[in-house]
């Protein structure tokens, strides 16, 4: 039986690298019944709000999405329909491996995966802006919150992971020496569950600073990650870079009954619309929506096909200094698949 999978194109590159990825898809003979959806600034211009009731819906009905990139307006304007989405579905962690499928780039062989806590921390939205002396905009504030329940949850998600991953060890990522608080309540979770993995699987922490630091001079010093909201942001993209870009990183947003798929980079205005995106983030994430449905074995097999695509074929995107378009790559590795 298909499998219901609601779809949403998104903004900007959104739909370029959507389509490349569905048509992956069908030519690994993969069988969901889709349902197309509309969010962002593609919704605000059609419907006149940016998270439709019916995209909802949808994603309430089949508990399974598959999204591209949506635009948020930077500094004004609605707040992130992505962080809404997470929050909604309580989709409270947020997986996002990085390793490299192109050999030659300034590290052989990373294989680090990020565990991001996804609802909480500084995205909740509780920001004020207060007016001193006529100037309305004389202090502006942000509370971050993050609770007990919410650090547990994402620190186990990463033990688990780990656990039935094969993987060594899980860093737990914080600034606990400045935000005694939250950021030292997410480190003393983090001890706890892992007594809770002792003999399994080995816990070290770092503060976010020096994780900067030590993933771009030696990323084989990490494996499983596991940290707050906004520093998995930051990190994630940090790792990407590690593996050629933006266009190589996939995410899972996982909750306990649902979870959405996508990759980690934004909707790139500036090359919207040129037919020049890498699809591989997006592809990668459909991989991982697969390994999610238990198909290891089609995932699997798309996988295997993109890095022949770009290693045997030498077909690559732009930002990967070749010269294919986003078509023309999907269609290499539907080659490569059939
Ligand atoms: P971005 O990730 O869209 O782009 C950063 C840079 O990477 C740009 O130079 C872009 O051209 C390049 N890039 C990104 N993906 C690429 C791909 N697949 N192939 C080739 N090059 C690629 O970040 P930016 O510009 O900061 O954000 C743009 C918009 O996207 C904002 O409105 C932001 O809020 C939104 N955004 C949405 C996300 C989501 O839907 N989950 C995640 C991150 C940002
Ligand atoms: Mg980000």
């Amino acid at each position: 039986m298909a499998t219901p999978l609601t779809l949403i194109r998104g903004d900007g590159i959104g739909p370029e690298i959507a389509d490349a990825t569905m048509t992956v898809l069908a030519a690994a003979e993969t069988d969901f019944d889709i349902d197309e959806q509309i969010g962002g600034v593609t919704a605000l211009e059609k419907v006149g709000t940016p998270l439709p009731e019916e995209t909802v819906d949808s994603f309430r009905r089949t508990n399974l999405a598959l999204k591209g990139p949506l635009t948020t307006p930077v500094g004004k304007g609605f707040r992130s329909i992505n962080v809404q989405l997470r929050r909604e579905f309580d989709l409270y962690a947020n997986l996002r491996p990085a390793r490299t499928i192109m050999p030659g780039g300034r590290f052989e062989d990373v294989d680090i995966v990020l565990v991001r806590e996804n609802t909480e921390g500084l995205y909740i939205g509780h920001e004020t802006l207060i007016a001193v002396a006529g100037d309305p905009k004389a202090v502006a504030q942000s509370v971050a919150v993050v609770t007990r329940h919410a650090c547990e949850r994402a620190i186990r998600f990463a033990f688990d992971y780990a656990a039935t991953h094969g993987r060594r060890k899980v860093t737990v990522c914080h600034k606990a020496n400045i935000l005694k608080a939250v950021s030292g309540l997410f480190l003393e979770v983090g001890q706890k569950i892992a007594e809770e993995y002792e003999g399994r699987v080995e816990m070290d922490d770092v503060i976010i600073d020096a994780c900067a630091m030590k993933m771009v001079i030696d990323p084989s010093q990490f494996d499983v990650v596991v940290t707050t909201n906004m520093f998995g942001d930051i990190l994630s993209d940090l790792m990407a870079g590690l593996v050629g870009g933006l266009g190589m990183a996939p995410g899972a947003n996982i909750g306990e009954s649902a979870a959405l798929f996508e990759a980690v980079h934004g909707s790139a205005p500036d090359i919207a619309g040129q037919g020049i995106a890498n699809p591989t983030a997006l592809i990668l994430a459909a991989c991982m929506m697969l390994d999610y449905l238990e198909d290891q074995n089609t995932a699997d097999r798309i996988r295997v096909a993109l890095s022949q695509t770009v290693n045997d074929d030498g077909i690559r995107t732009r930002d990967l200094k070749g010269n294919a378009s986003t078509e023309e790559f999907a269609k290499a590795v539907c080659n490569r698949l059939s």
